[in-house]
Protein backbone atom coordinates (compact mmCIF):
# COMPACT_ATOMS: atom_id res chain seq x y z
CA UNK A 1 0.00 0.00 0.00
CA UNK A 2 1.21 3.36 -0.69
CA UNK A 3 1.88 5.93 1.90
CA UNK A 4 2.49 9.57 3.30
CA UNK A 5 3.26 11.25 1.10
CA UNK A 6 1.54 10.02 -2.09
CA UNK A 7 -1.51 9.07 0.14
CA UNK A 8 -3.37 12.36 1.16
CA UNK A 9 -6.95 11.53 2.43
CA UNK A 10 -7.36 15.58 3.00
CA UNK A 11 -7.17 15.85 -0.57
CA UNK A 12 -10.76 14.69 -0.59
CA UNK A 13 -12.39 17.31 1.79
CA UNK A 14 -11.23 20.41 0.08
CA UNK A 15 -14.09 22.04 -1.05
CA UNK A 16 -18.01 21.48 -0.67
CA UNK A 17 -18.00 19.45 -3.53
CA UNK A 18 -15.27 17.16 -3.51
CA UNK A 19 -16.51 16.50 -0.01
CA UNK A 20 -20.19 15.51 -1.19
CA UNK A 21 -19.26 13.43 -3.97
CA UNK A 22 -17.52 11.46 -1.76
CA UNK A 23 -20.13 11.31 1.17
CA UNK A 24 -20.84 7.22 1.42
CA UNK A 25 -24.04 8.00 4.02
CA UNK A 26 -27.00 10.62 3.68
CA UNK A 27 -30.13 11.58 5.21
CA UNK A 28 -32.98 11.62 2.87
CA UNK A 29 -36.50 12.91 3.72
CA UNK A 30 -37.96 9.70 2.36
CA UNK A 31 -36.39 7.85 4.69
CA UNK A 32 -38.24 9.58 7.95
CA UNK A 33 -41.17 8.93 10.06
CA UNK A 34 -43.00 11.41 12.01
CA UNK A 35 -44.23 10.69 15.20
CA UNK A 36 -47.96 11.93 15.96
CA UNK A 37 -50.09 11.60 19.38
CA UNK A 38 -53.94 12.10 19.00
CA UNK A 39 -56.21 12.91 21.42
CA UNK A 40 -59.73 12.99 22.25
CA UNK A 41 -61.33 17.04 22.15
CA UNK A 42 -61.83 19.97 19.62
CA UNK A 43 -59.03 22.72 18.68
CA UNK A 44 -56.22 20.42 21.03
CA UNK A 45 -52.91 21.51 20.40
CA UNK A 46 -50.74 20.90 23.40
CA UNK A 47 -46.95 21.19 23.84
CA UNK A 48 -45.48 18.43 25.72
CA UNK A 49 -43.35 20.45 28.41
CA UNK A 50 -40.39 18.21 28.07
CA UNK A 51 -40.62 18.01 24.27
CA UNK A 52 -40.49 20.91 22.78
CA UNK A 53 -42.44 21.28 19.38
CA UNK A 54 -44.11 18.34 19.78
CA UNK A 55 -47.83 18.51 20.64
CA UNK A 56 -50.48 16.47 21.69
CA UNK A 57 -53.20 16.52 18.78
CA UNK A 58 -56.99 16.40 18.57
CA UNK A 59 -58.49 14.87 15.52
CA UNK A 60 -59.97 18.10 13.47
CA UNK A 61 -58.30 20.57 12.06
CA UNK A 62 -55.93 20.48 14.66
CA UNK A 63 -54.48 17.51 13.23
CA UNK A 64 -55.08 18.53 9.72
CA UNK A 65 -53.12 21.19 9.98
CA UNK A 66 -50.37 19.01 11.19
CA UNK A 67 -50.47 16.76 8.18
CA UNK A 68 -50.61 19.54 5.87
CA UNK A 69 -47.23 20.53 7.18
CA UNK A 70 -45.56 17.18 7.36
CA UNK A 71 -46.96 16.61 3.75
CA UNK A 72 -45.64 20.22 2.38
CA UNK A 73 -41.89 19.27 4.29
CA UNK A 74 -41.85 16.07 1.83
CA UNK A 75 -42.11 13.71 4.95
CA UNK A 76 -43.99 10.33 3.50
CA UNK A 77 -44.64 8.88 6.75
CA UNK A 78 -46.09 8.78 9.99
CA UNK A 79 -46.45 6.73 13.48
CA UNK A 80 -49.79 7.64 15.14
CA UNK A 81 -50.06 7.02 19.21
CA UNK A 82 -53.44 7.40 20.82
CA UNK A 83 -54.56 8.65 23.97
CA UNK A 84 -57.73 7.37 25.22
CA UNK A 85 -60.86 8.81 26.53
CA UNK A 86 -60.91 5.76 29.26
CA UNK A 87 -58.48 3.51 30.57
CA UNK A 88 -59.44 0.09 31.31
CA UNK A 89 -58.14 -3.10 32.72
CA UNK A 90 -57.75 -4.20 29.42
CA UNK A 91 -57.65 -1.48 27.31
CA UNK A 92 -60.94 -1.51 25.46
CA UNK A 93 -60.59 1.37 23.34
CA UNK A 94 -57.53 0.27 21.80
CA UNK A 95 -59.62 -1.87 19.60
CA UNK A 96 -62.56 0.05 19.40
CA UNK A 97 -63.90 0.80 15.97
CA UNK A 98 -64.56 5.05 16.50
CA UNK A 99 -61.46 5.06 18.78
CA UNK A 100 -58.84 8.04 18.66
CA UNK A 101 -56.24 6.01 16.75
CA UNK A 102 -58.69 4.83 14.24
CA UNK A 103 -60.48 8.08 13.84
CA UNK A 104 -57.40 9.83 12.87
CA UNK A 105 -56.51 6.93 10.86
CA UNK A 106 -59.65 8.08 8.64
CA UNK A 107 -58.83 11.34 8.49
CA UNK A 108 -55.35 11.31 7.56
CA UNK A 109 -56.39 9.16 4.88
CA UNK A 110 -59.08 11.44 3.44
CA UNK A 111 -56.66 14.42 3.83
CA UNK A 112 -53.94 13.23 2.57
CA UNK A 113 -54.06 9.50 1.13
CA UNK A 114 -50.26 9.12 0.18
CA UNK A 115 -49.13 9.77 3.31
CA UNK A 116 -48.09 6.39 4.87
CA UNK A 117 -49.94 5.47 8.11
CA UNK A 118 -48.32 3.14 10.79
CA UNK A 119 -49.48 2.38 13.96
CA UNK A 120 -47.98 1.68 17.40
CA UNK A 121 -49.56 -1.68 18.66
CA UNK A 122 -49.37 -1.43 22.17
CA UNK A 123 -51.56 -1.71 25.32
CA UNK A 124 -49.72 0.77 27.86
CA UNK A 125 -51.71 4.00 26.48
CA UNK A 126 -54.81 2.03 27.20
CA UNK A 127 -54.52 0.29 29.94
CA UNK A 128 -55.80 1.55 33.42
CA UNK A 129 -52.27 -0.28 35.08
CA UNK A 130 -50.04 1.41 32.34
CA UNK A 131 -48.72 -1.81 31.75
CA UNK A 132 -47.88 -3.10 27.86
CA UNK A 133 -50.12 -5.87 28.16
CA UNK A 134 -52.99 -7.94 29.97
CA UNK A 135 -52.40 -9.05 33.83
CA UNK A 136 -52.12 -11.61 35.44
CA UNK A 137 -51.52 -10.54 38.80
CA UNK A 138 -48.63 -8.15 38.95
CA UNK A 139 -47.11 -9.69 35.60
CA UNK A 140 -47.97 -9.18 32.30
CA UNK A 141 -49.60 -12.34 30.70
CA UNK A 142 -48.13 -12.77 27.24
CA UNK A 143 -50.24 -15.01 25.67
CA UNK A 144 -53.69 -13.30 26.86
CA UNK A 145 -52.00 -10.32 25.56
CA UNK A 146 -51.76 -11.91 22.12
CA UNK A 147 -55.43 -11.89 21.37
CA UNK A 148 -55.62 -8.37 22.85
CA UNK A 149 -52.94 -7.08 20.13
CA UNK A 150 -54.51 -9.10 17.04
CA UNK A 151 -57.69 -7.29 17.97
CA UNK A 152 -55.83 -3.86 17.81
CA UNK A 153 -54.06 -4.75 14.94
CA UNK A 154 -57.07 -5.83 12.87
CA UNK A 155 -59.08 -2.57 13.57
CA UNK A 156 -56.12 -0.47 12.86
CA UNK A 157 -56.10 -2.23 9.65
CA UNK A 158 -59.87 -1.44 9.16
CA UNK A 159 -59.39 1.88 9.96
CA UNK A 160 -56.89 2.65 7.02
CA UNK A 161 -53.63 1.69 8.60
CA UNK A 162 -50.20 0.87 6.01
CA UNK A 163 -48.62 -0.76 8.54
CA UNK A 164 -48.76 -1.76 11.97
CA UNK A 165 -46.07 -1.70 14.76
CA UNK A 166 -46.52 -3.49 17.94
CA UNK A 167 -44.17 -2.57 20.53
CA UNK A 168 -44.85 -4.70 23.33
CA UNK A 169 -42.15 -6.86 23.63
CA UNK A 170 -44.37 -10.09 24.10
CA UNK A 171 -43.23 -13.09 22.46
CA UNK A 172 -45.04 -14.06 19.63
CA UNK A 173 -46.44 -10.79 18.42
CA UNK A 174 -45.60 -11.01 15.15
CA UNK A 175 -46.46 -14.21 14.29
CA UNK A 176 -50.10 -13.84 16.26
CA UNK A 177 -51.04 -10.59 14.52
CA UNK A 178 -50.01 -11.40 10.93
CA UNK A 179 -52.81 -14.54 11.57
CA UNK A 180 -54.93 -12.25 12.79
CA UNK A 181 -54.21 -9.79 10.23
CA UNK A 182 -54.38 -12.85 7.94
CA UNK A 183 -57.97 -14.52 8.99
CA UNK A 184 -59.46 -11.23 8.73
CA UNK A 185 -58.49 -10.55 4.91
CA UNK A 186 -55.65 -8.15 5.58
CA UNK A 187 -52.98 -9.50 4.05
CA UNK A 188 -51.28 -6.24 2.31
CA UNK A 189 -51.25 -4.67 5.80
CA UNK A 190 -47.38 -5.24 7.07
CA UNK A 191 -45.82 -4.95 10.26
CA UNK A 192 -42.79 -2.93 11.20
CA UNK A 193 -41.84 -4.97 14.45
CA UNK A 194 -40.14 -3.33 17.69
CA UNK A 195 -38.19 -6.52 17.25
CA UNK A 196 -34.95 -5.12 19.50
CA UNK A 197 -36.68 -2.35 22.59
CA UNK A 198 -34.78 -1.96 25.70
CA UNK A 199 -35.81 -1.31 28.94
CA UNK A 200 -34.73 2.08 28.82
CA UNK A 201 -34.71 5.06 30.37
CA UNK A 202 -34.59 7.33 27.48
CA UNK A 203 -38.46 6.82 27.45
CA UNK A 204 -39.31 9.36 29.92
CA UNK A 205 -40.26 11.72 27.95
CA UNK A 206 -42.69 9.93 25.88
CA UNK A 207 -44.25 8.64 28.82
CA UNK A 208 -45.88 12.42 29.43
CA UNK A 209 -46.68 12.90 25.98
CA UNK A 210 -48.53 9.55 25.88
CA UNK A 211 -49.60 9.58 29.43
CA UNK A 212 -48.52 5.71 29.93
CA UNK A 213 -46.24 4.88 32.73
CA UNK A 214 -46.57 2.15 34.50
CA UNK A 215 -48.60 2.80 37.77
CA UNK A 216 -46.36 0.18 39.27
CA UNK A 217 -43.21 -1.95 38.53
CA UNK A 218 -41.22 -1.33 35.59
CA UNK A 219 -40.82 -3.01 32.22
CA UNK A 220 -38.23 -5.49 33.03
CA UNK A 221 -39.77 -8.61 32.69
CA UNK A 222 -40.52 -7.14 28.88
CA UNK A 223 -38.13 -4.66 27.49
CA UNK A 224 -34.70 -5.90 27.33
CA UNK A 225 -31.90 -5.49 29.19
CA UNK A 226 -29.77 -2.65 27.45
CA UNK A 227 -26.50 -4.80 28.61
CA UNK A 228 -27.76 -7.66 25.82
CA UNK A 229 -26.35 -7.85 21.98
CA UNK A 230 -26.59 -11.05 21.34
CA UNK A 231 -30.18 -11.76 22.71
CA UNK A 232 -31.25 -8.74 19.82
CA UNK A 233 -30.17 -10.81 17.53
CA UNK A 234 -32.64 -14.14 18.35
CA UNK A 235 -35.28 -11.19 18.72
CA UNK A 236 -34.28 -9.84 15.30
CA UNK A 237 -34.29 -13.66 14.00
CA UNK A 238 -37.54 -14.72 15.47
CA UNK A 239 -39.56 -11.65 14.46
CA UNK A 240 -37.92 -12.04 10.87
CA UNK A 241 -39.23 -15.94 10.95
CA UNK A 242 -42.66 -15.01 12.38
CA UNK A 243 -43.24 -12.57 9.10
CA UNK A 244 -42.33 -9.26 10.20
CA UNK A 245 -41.58 -6.96 7.23
CA UNK A 246 -39.60 -4.81 8.79
CA UNK A 247 -37.79 -4.44 12.14
CA UNK A 248 -37.10 -1.98 14.86
CA UNK A 249 -34.26 -1.38 17.18
CA UNK A 250 -34.93 1.15 20.04
CA UNK A 251 -33.75 4.05 21.08
CA UNK A 252 -31.36 4.61 18.45
CA UNK A 253 -27.96 6.43 19.85
CA UNK A 254 -26.87 3.99 22.73
CA UNK A 255 -27.56 0.65 20.67
CA UNK A 256 -25.94 1.68 17.34
CA UNK A 257 -24.05 -1.25 17.96
CA UNK A 258 -27.30 -3.20 17.98
CA UNK A 259 -28.79 -1.34 14.75
CA UNK A 260 -25.47 -2.52 12.81
CA UNK A 261 -25.26 -6.34 14.74
CA UNK A 262 -28.94 -6.78 13.33
CA UNK A 263 -27.78 -5.28 10.34
CA UNK A 264 -25.38 -7.28 9.58
CA UNK A 265 -27.55 -10.46 10.15
CA UNK A 266 -31.13 -9.50 8.57
CA UNK A 267 -31.75 -8.16 4.66
CA UNK A 268 -35.28 -7.12 6.04
CA UNK A 269 -35.29 -3.36 5.71
CA UNK A 270 -34.02 -1.56 9.33
CA UNK A 271 -36.02 0.99 11.22
CA UNK A 272 -34.29 3.23 14.37
CA UNK A 273 -36.10 4.99 17.04
CA UNK A 274 -34.59 7.79 18.00
CA UNK A 275 -36.64 8.33 21.51
CA UNK A 276 -38.25 11.02 23.54
CA UNK A 277 -35.22 11.17 25.58
CA UNK A 278 -32.77 11.60 22.74
CA UNK A 279 -34.56 14.40 21.34
CA UNK A 280 -35.48 16.20 24.97
CA UNK A 281 -31.62 16.18 25.23
CA UNK A 282 -30.98 17.83 22.35
CA UNK A 283 -33.55 20.42 23.04
CA UNK A 284 -32.46 21.31 26.64
CA UNK A 285 -28.65 21.92 25.44
CA UNK A 286 -29.67 23.90 22.43
CA UNK A 287 -32.13 25.96 24.75
CA UNK A 288 -29.22 26.64 27.06
CA UNK A 289 -26.98 27.94 24.31
CA UNK A 290 -24.76 24.58 24.92
CA UNK A 291 -25.02 23.22 21.30
CA UNK A 292 -25.69 23.94 17.59
CA UNK A 293 -29.11 21.96 16.98
CA UNK A 294 -29.07 21.66 13.26
CA UNK A 295 -25.66 20.29 13.62
CA UNK A 296 -26.54 18.16 16.44
CA UNK A 297 -29.31 16.43 15.23
CA UNK A 298 -27.72 15.91 11.61
CA UNK A 299 -24.85 14.26 12.83
CA UNK A 300 -27.12 12.08 15.62
CA UNK A 301 -28.92 10.52 12.24
CA UNK A 302 -26.66 10.52 9.97
CA UNK A 303 -24.97 8.24 12.27
CA UNK A 304 -28.13 6.18 12.88
CA UNK A 305 -27.95 5.66 9.10
CA UNK A 306 -24.05 4.85 8.98
CA UNK A 307 -24.44 2.36 11.42
CA UNK A 308 -27.25 0.46 9.20
CA UNK A 309 -30.72 2.03 9.45
CA UNK A 310 -32.90 2.11 6.57
CA UNK A 311 -35.44 4.57 8.16
CA UNK A 312 -35.60 6.87 11.57
CA UNK A 313 -38.71 7.34 13.82
CA UNK A 314 -37.94 10.98 14.90
CA UNK A 315 -39.37 14.11 16.38
CA UNK A 316 -37.29 16.13 14.66
CA UNK A 317 -38.41 14.67 11.16
CA UNK A 318 -40.25 18.49 10.09
CA UNK A 319 -36.71 20.29 11.41
CA UNK A 320 -34.77 17.60 9.54
CA UNK A 321 -36.79 18.01 6.11
CA UNK A 322 -36.57 21.82 6.25
CA UNK A 323 -32.60 21.56 6.09
CA UNK A 324 -32.67 19.13 3.64
CA UNK A 325 -34.50 21.60 1.88
CA UNK A 326 -31.94 24.14 2.35
CA UNK A 327 -29.06 22.17 1.39
CA UNK A 328 -30.20 20.92 -1.78
C1 LIG B 1 -44.91 1.73 24.06
C2 LIG B 1 -43.96 2.70 23.46
C3 LIG B 1 -43.06 3.49 24.14
C4 LIG B 1 -42.39 4.25 23.18
C5 LIG B 1 -42.93 3.92 21.95
N1 LIG B 1 -43.89 2.93 22.15
C6 LIG B 1 -42.81 3.67 25.60
C7 LIG B 1 -42.45 2.56 26.48
O1 LIG B 1 -42.13 1.46 26.07
O2 LIG B 1 -42.53 2.81 27.68
C8 LIG B 1 -41.30 5.25 23.45
C9 LIG B 1 -41.05 6.23 22.39
C10 LIG B 1 -40.20 7.38 22.81
O3 LIG B 1 -39.64 7.42 23.93
O4 LIG B 1 -40.07 8.29 22.00
N2 LIG B 1 -46.16 1.76 23.46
Amino acid sequence: MREFPTVRPRRRRRTGALRALVREHRLDVASLIHPLFVVHGSGVRREIASMPGVHQLSVDAALDREVDEIVALGIRAVLLFGLPATKDAVGSENYAEDGIVQQALHRIRERAPDLLRLTDVCCCEYTSHGHCGILSGETVDNDATLEVLGQVAVSHARAGADIVAPSGMMDGMVLSIRDSLDDAGWNDVGILSYAVKYASAFYGPFREAADSAPAFGDRHEYQMDPANVREALLEASLDEAEGADLLMVKPALAYLDVVRAVRERSTLPLVCYNVSGEYAMVKAAARAGWIDERRVVMEALTGMRRAGADAIITYHAKDVARWLEEEA
